[in-house]
């Protein structure tokens, strides 16, 4: 091999690597988004559709995780297995709150599907 081929391909692999690595870093900048940051700003933008955006302090851990976060995904169209929003109800208050659409059916943020993401969200 020539002196200037080797140098030329030397210089193909370095650019070829930097490349390589500069993807990878912005690929990886994107995936170790802060999932908090991530959660708040979902938090405020449709916890805080129906009432004022409610802090994390504002209850502990246990209240947020058995309570207050299955209640409100149900009114987000996001259910548990398993978990039914009408089961305490008389049939006629089952059947306006069916009627008023109070916990749809399906899932009212774009990409939870069956709430999986939010689900691994509330657990963590
Ligand atoms: C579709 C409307 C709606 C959305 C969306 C919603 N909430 Fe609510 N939220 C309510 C209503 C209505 C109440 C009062 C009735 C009740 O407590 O069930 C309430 C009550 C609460 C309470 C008081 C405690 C409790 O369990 O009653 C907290 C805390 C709360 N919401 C947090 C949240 C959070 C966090 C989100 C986002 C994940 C959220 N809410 C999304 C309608 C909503």
């Amino acid at each position: 091999m020539r002196k200037k081929t080797k140098v030329t391909t030397a210089l193909v692999i370095v650019i070829l690597v930097l490349i390589v690595w500069l993807a990878m870093r912005q690929s990886g900048a994107q995936q170790h988004e802060p999932a908090a940051e991530h959660g708040e700003a979902l938090a405020k933008k449709y916890c805080a559709s129906c009432h004022l955006y409610p802090e994390p302090q504002l209850l502990d851990k246990k209240t947020w995780r058995e309570g207050a976060l299955p209640n409100m995904a149900m009114r987000l169209g996001i259910r548990m297995p398993g978990q039914d929003p009408f089961k305490d109800m008389d049939t006629t208050d089952a059947r306006l709150v069916h009627a008023l659409n109070v916990y749809p059916e399906q899932p009212l943020i774009p990409g939870e599907g069956g709430g999986e993401g939010f689900r691994s969200r509330w657990r963590s």
